[in-house]
């Protein structure tokens, strides 16, 4: 069954955080599309009225009406036992992304990615949620050389953001066992698409290189550009989640899932391809050589996901390969800027 039919079939309500951000905004997108009542929350503190905006227009007038938006802060407890009243599923989306951030100022990445964290598993144990999936994230895997990369065996986190998203699963599992929440953590590994924020310091690297590309200006590669990314579109993403919110198998919840396409793409070979994706629908572009920088601190050197595990206790299967994910989301980039 796809996942347009196992949402059809029952329809259900869910609280979606970080809603005004990139991924949050398309699962709320796919949520009401398919008949769902959602509730969602987000500060705006990373993301933009501008998605709500664009989904809402997307979705259209009567789905938008399934739809409550609750602004607000998740480190803030009583803001998330207001948000959970009543929800079925939660897709936990909120957090301060970026590993330079935290560096940076390793106090605000805390408070949100693991108070924020813990307010929102407090909140949807005491409105006795079904389900709680979560935004885990790649970085978890830290210094641990192996390839590709296996749920079970993770190293020493490189930042203060990955320390946040592996206390994340290490307290999502402990209210599994302690109160009985039930929880799917979902590591996401460089995922791309419509609405990812190209603007600001902290940028993820396509929507970042998208905006340089169409205005003819270079590249900035931190290293020699044969570091490697699993880099997911988005739709794989939203597939995953649905698929984690609804499953019924008996081993799939209290788990971690890696969620990629379960491909290695270099970022030179990102830059060639992204380059000719915009070059195509925008004449004026001329192809510019990236400029080469040091490596980053905090930077793992090569990414590549083993999905075995999501495929077989999730059902997730990844229909959009890199490329094809360029192919869709260039031109709203290209259009945006
Ligand atoms: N994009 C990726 O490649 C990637 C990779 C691994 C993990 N993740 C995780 O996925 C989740 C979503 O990431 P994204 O790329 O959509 O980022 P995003 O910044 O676009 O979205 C995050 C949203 O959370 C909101 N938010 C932040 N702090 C909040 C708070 N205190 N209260 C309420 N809302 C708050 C922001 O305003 C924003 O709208 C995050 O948990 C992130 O760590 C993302």
């Amino acid at each position: 069954m796809s996942i347009e039919q196992m949402l059809s079939s029952k329809p259900q309500r869910w609280l979606v955080t970080g809603s005004a951000g990139f991924i949050g905004s398309h699962l709320i997108q796919t949520l009401l599309t398919h008949g769902q009542d959602v509730v969602s929350l987000d500060n705006f503190s990373t993301g933009h009225q501008s998605n709500l905006d664009e989904v809402r227009r997307l979705v259209g007038e009567e789905a938008w009406k399934r739809h409550t938006f609750i602004e607000g802060d998740i480190v803030d407890p009583q803001t998330c036992q207001r948000a959970c009243q009543g929800v079925n599923i939660v897709l936990h989306e909120a957090a301060l992304g970026s590993v330079p951030r935290s560096i940076e100022n390793p106090l605000a990445t805390h408070a949100v990615n693991a108070t924020g964290f813990l307010n929102m598993l407090v909140a949807a144990r005491d409105a006795g949620v079904g389900r709680f999936v979560y935004a885990a994230s790649s970085s978890t895997y830290g210094d641990h050389p192996g390839l590709p990369k296996v749920e079970d065996l993770i190293g020493k986190p490189l930042s203060p953001y990955a320390v946040t998203k592996y206390l994340n699963e290490l307290y999502a599992d402990v209210f599994g066992r302690v109160y009985g929440l039930q929880s799917i953590g979902l590591r996401y590994f460089n995922v791309f698409g419509t609405r990812q924020d190209p603007n600001g310091p902290y940028a993820a690297v396509i929507p970042n290189w998208a905006k340089a590309i169409r205005g003819n200006q270079p590249c900035f590669i931190n290293g020699d550009g044969e570091t490697t990314r699993d880099f997911c579109y988005i739709d794989n993403v939203v597939q995953a989640n649905v698929l984690a919110g609804l499953s019924t198998h008996p081993e799939s919840a209290n788990q971690v899932y890696n969620v990629a396409f379960g491909e290695q793409t270099s970022l030179n070979t990102l830059h060639q391809l992204l380059s000719e994706e915009i070059m195509a629908l925008d004449t004026s572009v001329k192809f510019t050589p990236p400029v080469y920088r040091d490596f980053r601190k905090g930077d793992v050197r090569h990414s590549l996901a083993d999905i075995s595990k999501a495929k077989r206790l999730l059902g997730y299967s990844p229909d959009f390969s890199v490329r094809a994910g360029l192919k869709i989301a260039m031109p709203w980039y290209v259009a945006k800027s």
